[in-house]
């Protein structure tokens, strides 16, 4: 079984998915690491020095492989639904789950977060607040594919469980 978890930067993706890891005994991937791991880069180096579209196309290469991978939980980066045909290759080859978060949680959480994120680094807290509204509102039709939307930023894995219909 593979469970891909998406939605904005803040929204918990990898929180949950450890959480879900533990309850159901499937191994979690934290894609932004996997990513990391793989091209021996963090994801700040690799915008930096290849740009978003270099770190895109890297993006895409490492859900071409997790989606290989028999039993796991992934969190994907917030921006991974919406390039090439992420999407459709998440839905295919998997359950996806759209956590939509409320904006304002969102940026709370991102003004609190010690994670290095190239898109919104040295943002006002109104800067940040604009460019969620403007991003969010171009991501969420690609985020709106998923098979289940969740909106409860404490969901717990046994209530996502129950919502996706695997049993326990
Ligand atoms: C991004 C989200 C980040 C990471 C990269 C770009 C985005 O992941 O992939 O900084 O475009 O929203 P998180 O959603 O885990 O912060």
């Amino acid at each position: 079984m593979r469970i891909y978890l998406i939605g904005y930067m803040g929204c918990g993706k990898s929180t949950l998915g450890h959480r879900l890891a533990v309850e159901t005994g499937i191994p979690f991937i934290d894609l932004d690491k996997f990513i990391e791991e793989r091209n021996c880069k963090s994801v700040p180096h690799i915008f930096e020095e290849e740009g978003e579209s270099g770190f895109r196309e890297k993006e895409r290469k490492a859900l071409e492989e997790v989606s290989l991978f028999t039993d796991v939980i992934v969190a994907t980066g917030g921006g991974a639904p919406c390039f090439f045909d992420n999407m459709e290759l998440m839905n295919r080859t998997g359950i996806t789950i759209f956590m939509n978060i409320d904006p304002s949680i969102l940026a709370e959480r991102l003004l609190k977060s010690k994670t290095e994120r190239p898109l919104i680094k040295g943002k006002s807290k109104t800067e940040l607040e604009l460019f969620i509204a403007a991003t969010l509102s171009r991501r969420l039709p690609f985020y709106r594919k998923a098979h289940f939307e969740v909106s409860q930023p404490d969901i717990t894995p046994a209530a996502l469980l129950k919502l996706i219909g695997v049993p326990q």
